[in-house]
């Protein structure tokens, strides 16, 4: 962990990506002016307007590591994520933002053999999902652009996220089960959560007020 009696402005480690459109209204309505992360530039270090918050612009898998090793004292991260690989984060608020949901999905009325091959970014997910329905499956790990999968006969299903249903229709893909439903969620270090309490306490619960208030756009 980064020391933490160094002095710092409060370091909050956000995805990349399109998350930042619904994620800056919902730091305005917490007092944090994050337009900088609007900015289509390379830098990976921006501040807010009132330079009391740094933010460090990350892939979206990266953001937990950062906080689990005290370079970040927030981080904002799908519950994707946490639920695929084991974190020791606090995970004070759920910002309802990112909203979607992991589902099981097959080509449009195809057979699902009884023990399936399953493509998926998320194998432990999916691994857990079929051991609670009682169901063997042979899961295959892939990177990205899962649907291609059932499509070229790779596998039978796929778990992965959908959220305006537009990639598996696109691809001849039908949704078969739900998973869980996934949003993104307010994660802390829990150390610097207690040593720095004063400093990172009241921007959680300005977020908590922020969501509870109904205000995060969907
Ligand atoms: C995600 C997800 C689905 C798609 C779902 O992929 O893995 O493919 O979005 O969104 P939809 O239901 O609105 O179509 P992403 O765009 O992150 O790219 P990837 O395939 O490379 O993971």
């Amino acid at each position: 962990m980064s020391n933490p009696a160094l002095p710092r402005p409060l370091t909050l480690a956000v995805p990349k990506g399109r998350i930042s459109r619904v994620l800056v209204p919902l730091l305005a309505q917490a007092g944090i002016n994050a337009e900088g992360l609007l900015g289509d530039d390379r830098r990976l270090v921006r501040e807010s307007e009132d330079g009391r918050v740094r933010f460090l612009l990350l892939k979206p898998d990266d953001v937990p590591t950062y906080v689990e090793y005290g370079c970040a004292d927030l981080g904002v991260v799908g519950r994707d994520t946490l639920l695929e690989r084991n974190y020791e984060l606090y995970q004070p608020v759920d910002l309802k933002i990112g909203l979607c949901r992991m589902a099981v999905a097959a080509r449009i009325g195809a057979h699902v053999p009884s023990v399936p091959r399953v493509a998926t970014k998320y194998p432990r997910i999916a691994q857990k999902h079929f051991a609670s329905r009682g169901m063997q499956a042979e899961v295959i790990f892939v990177q990205g652009s899962v649907e291609l999968a059932p499509v070229t006969g790779l596998a039978d299903l796929i778990v992965d996220l959908v959220e305006t249903g537009s990639t598996l229709r696109e691809n001849g893909l039908e949704e078969r089960e739900t998973v869980c439903a996934i949003s993104s969620l307010l994660v802390a270090n829990r150390t610097l959560f207690k040593l720095h309490h004063e400093r990172i306490a009241p921007i959680v619960e300005a977020l908590r007020r922020a969501v509870e208030a109904g205000s995060a756009p969907k």
